[in-house]
């Protein structure tokens, strides 16, 4: 028996090629640990109409953890239409089975820590190291969405809310809702780890990223959680910041702030500006982690057209593998391999093509593996 399963989900794309490079790296280490594969994906979508099979759930119940490659997403329509014939018409919808994973096993912490590695020629500056906190199971992406709008939701809604009854004429099908569900236990949870990390790591700052002076009820409410939470911390200082500002704000100081924390669609947003500062998605991993059960994977999507070609940068990839290793509690491990992703970047020598080289993801492992 090895110490850990983990089960493997390469997914599509890219993801294929930036999991073969963590396999490498993964064997180079040693790491005591079974790879389950495990199917999910855009082609498990199109041939059985489910992109994310009962199987897979399955086998993620047997596991310590998972480690996820990447998925092509679509919006609904463009994915009917994919769908093998015989499944056509019957109603399937698409959704992205990487949020339906993180709800499913309830993975709260979207942990996505985007750090300038020195002499990164990407680097928008050199002294970046930020960590987004991004609610990972409810707000806006909770997918509880209506369209058409039911006209019993429409009453009860307006009866609530009259701010509703400015959309009176207009006919159900021609609304869209979507709903931005923040609980009290979500908003919790999510700024208590925010604010554990702080400490842990030595961050004197935490900043929650909303947007309550127009989101009353939910950024309001994340505001107030925070405060409170805030009070068991009072070494950390809490800074309240408004999303549109703090985009400005990234990008004018991004030196300024160390750990953010905020609801899942801001959280999605911030982390990719926060790649894009020390490199792009290339260098962004992400954790996806709950109480007990955790899936980690690079921030990066499925990049159709560089499918099977090894020219994705796996570094993203490796420092998930790195982020995983640190949950398992291998800290060694997650450690030696930081440093060595670290060295080969500050060597540039082994280059991918954003970089401005024409290495291979997987020369990029080998290169990772000699400095191990
Ligand atoms: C991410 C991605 C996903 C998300 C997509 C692929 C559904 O953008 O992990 O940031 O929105 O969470
Ligand atoms: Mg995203």
């Amino acid at each position: 028996m090895t110490k850990y399963r983990i089960a493997w989900m390469p997914g599509d794309g890219i993801g294929v090629d930036v999991m073969e490079a963590a396999r490498i790296v993964l064997d180079a280490l040693e790491l005591d640990a079974e790879y389950v594969p495990a199917d999910i994906g855009w082609e498990f979508w199109c041939r059985e109409g489910n992109p994310l099979p009962q199987r897979t759930i399955d086998i993620l119940q047997t596991c310590t953890c998972g480690l996820f490659g990447a998925i092509t997403s679509k919006p609904k329509d463009e994915a009917a239409l994919e769908l093998a014939p015989e499944l056509q018409g019957k109603g399937l919808t698409y959704s992205s089975p990487i949020v339906g994973l993180r709800q499913l096993f309830d993975l709260y912490t979207n942990l996505r820590p985007c750090k300038a590695y020195p002499g990164n020629p990407l680097n928008y500056r050199d002294d970046i190291d930020l960590v987004v906190f991004r609610e990972n199971t409810e707000g806006l992406y909770s997918g509880v969405e209506f369209h058409p709008l039911p006209g019993e939701l429409r009453t009860i809604m307006t009866k609530y809310n009259p701010r509703m009854t400015r959309f009176e004429d207009i006919p159900g099908d021609e609304i869209s809702v979507s709903l931005r569900v923040i609980t009290m236990r979500g908003a919790r949870r999510i700024i208590k780890k925010a604010f554990e990390y702080a400490r842990q790591y030595g961050y004197p700052t935490v900043t929650l990223v909303e947007k309550p002076n127009v989101l009353r009820e939910t950024s309001g409410m994340m505001t107030r959680v925070a405060r409170t939470v805030a009070k068991n911390f009072p070494q950390i200082e809490l800074w309240e910041t408004n999303i549109d500002a703090q985009m400005m704000w990234l990008l004018k100081n991004p030196d300024d702030y160390g750990v953010i924390v905020t609801s899942n669609m801001f959280g999605d947003i911030v982390s990719d500006l926060s790649a894009q500062l020390v490199g792009g998605l290339g260098f962004a991993s992400s954790g996806n982690i709950g109480d007990d059960f955790a899936v980690f994977e690079p921030t990066h999507g499925s990049a159709p057209k560089y499918a099977g070609q090894y020219k994705a940068n796996p570094t993203a990839m490796l420092l998930a593998v790195k982020l995983m290793l640190n949950w398992l509690g291998e800290t060694e491990m997650a450690e030696a391999l930081e440093t060595a992703i670290a060295k080969v970047i500050a060597e540039g020598k082994v280059r991918t093509y954003d970089m401005g080289g024409d290495s291979s993801t997987l020369e990029v492992a080998h290169a990772i593996v000699e400095k191990l």
